[in-house]
């Protein structure tokens, strides 16, 4: 196990008598790839203001490689941070921009020189050097905010939804140059975006937050397959969740019915929470399913159909490369492993159910 370089001890932050961050404890270890994933107004960007030291906490501790830092101003930490709005000095060229804080540590022309010329290597500008950053695209804009952060050598790097302001395809392309610059680097990363498939394709870590409270870190793996709760069940990907009861170790009953399942070790009869992902469901004919339902809409989405299917009430999403239309009747063949057994929390029935589903909504709910 790689050393601590952020340690974060029950870290309490308010606002106007509103608890904001409540009793936050993480520790990202030196190198790693940390993103913090959360709906918009859950405490991401508050949480990296504590790290960077533009924020002090009302109660709790931070730590840098051990050593309590909670009085260390922001300039003194060893962390920089890139934002969404890139930030430049719109009177300097790319150049001078990269060499800002190298003059300000009064660094020689030779060696300011040299690492420019390094740091824009690393993020494939050399040939803009001599360029007004007014005359840059966005995309390429946000890579000299990049080289100049990492100019100043920062020991941990955080960017604050830094790629929320371009459009989806260049959004890629930087999401595979950050993940290389990071390879290339070998500093600590603590990325923050509300993007589930940005924080599941680019990090070693995913720190799910809601409400000013983690809810789930892990692996991006551990975070789409074991989710810890509906909450976090519902915002990485697409889930069904209907309420279920655990009547024994590999055995639950939903809908009525005993399905078997690979979980164990919830309290015999106890109440659950039963995830699906919607591409885990087999559609086969109504008599060959485990439950059955009618179709109440089919979208078209390239790859696979989204298929909405009305179970008693319930509605289903099943992501299915099958034509089927509106109106036919199903049957849903739920393999064992296709289920996956969570203990109830609050949101337990506020989210899984497609009834109210539509894009707008989703849109909505996503951003
Ligand atoms: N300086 C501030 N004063 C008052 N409220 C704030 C301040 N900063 C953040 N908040 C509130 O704290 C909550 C979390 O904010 P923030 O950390 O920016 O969320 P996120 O980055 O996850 O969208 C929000 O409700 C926001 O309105
Ligand atoms: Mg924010």
């Amino acid at each position: 196990m790689k050393p601590s370089i952020i340690k974060l001890e029950k870290i309490q932050v308010s606002f106007n008598g509103e608890i904001i961050l409540k009793e936050l404890n993480l520790d990202i270890k030196e190198g790693e790839f940390v993103t913090l994933l959360g709906p918009s107004g859950c405490g991401k960007t508050t949480t990296l203001r504590i790290i960077a030291g533009f924020l002090t906490p009302e109660k709790g501790n931070v730590f840098f490689k051990g050593k309590k830092i909670n009085d260390v101003p922001a300039h003194k930490r060893e962390v920089n941070t890139i934002f969404q709005k890139y930030a430049l000095f719109p009177h300097l060229n790319v150049y001078e921009n990269v060499a800002f804080g190298l003059r300000v540590q009064k660094k020689s022309e030779s060696e300011i020189k040299s690492k420019v010329i390094e740091m824009l290597k690393m993020v494939n500008l050399v040939a803009y050097i001599d360029r007004d950053v007014n005359s840059l695209s966005g995309g390429q804009q946000q890579r000299v905010a990049i080289a100049r952060a990492l100019a100043n050598n920062p020991k941990v790097l955080l960017l604050d939804e830094p790629l929320g302001a371009l459009d989806l395809k260049l959004r890629k392309d930087m999401q595979s140059e950050l993940k290389s610059i990071h390879q290339k680097t070998g500093i600590t990363f603590i990325l923050v975006t509300h993007d589930q498939e940005e924080a599941l394709s680019m990090s070693d870590t995913v720190v799910v937050m809601d409400k000013g409270s983690i809810q789930q870190i892990g692996p991006p793996e551990d975070i789409y397959n074991e989710p810890k709760n509906a909450f976090v069940a519902d915002f990485i990907g697409e889930s069904n969740i209907v309420p279920g009861v655990m009547i024994e170790d590999y055995k639950v009953k939903f809908y009525g019915k005993e399905f078997k399942c690979l979980d164990k070790g919830f309290e015999k009869m106890s109440c659950v929470d039963v995830v699906i992902r919607p591409e885990d469901i087999k559609v086969v004919p109504p008599e060959s399913g485990n439950i059955s339902g009618v179709i109440t809409s089919v979208t078209f989405k390239g790859v696979h159909n989204e298929i909405i299917v009305d179970v008693e009430g319930f509605k289903w999403m099943i992501q299915t490369t099958e034509n089927q239309e509106e109106g036919n009747k199903i049957g849903l063949l739920i393999r064992p492993d296709a289920i996956h057994i969570m203990k109830t929390s609050s949101y337990s029935s506020e989210v899984g159910d497609y009834s109210a589903f539509s894009d707008e909504f989703y849109e909505e709910q996503h951003h």
